[in-house]
């Protein structure tokens, strides 16, 4: 799903972002664009950002500890 329509970005480039390290919306202006147009996606990609950070922390906090 196109998100940011000014900019083409995706709900999927938004996840990729984060998964490479992006966790804000400050961060996903400066590097994809998203809301530095209109603005009208700024809610909606905030919201893909967050519920993708709730995920991801959800998965790092389901890894095992290794211990030796
Ligand atoms: S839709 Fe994202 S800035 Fe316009």
């Amino acid at each position: 799903m196109i998100v940011c329509v000014c900019n083409n970005i995706s709900d999927r480039e938004i996840r990729q972002a984060v998964d490479l390290g992006l966790s804000s919306m400050e961060e996903l202006k400066r590097d994809l664009g998203v809301a530095t147009c209109c603005g009208k996606c700024e809610n909606c990609a905030c919201e893909v950002l967050e519920a993708h950070l709730g995920n991801t922390q959800e998965t790092v906090l389901k890894r095992p500890v290794l211990t030796n």
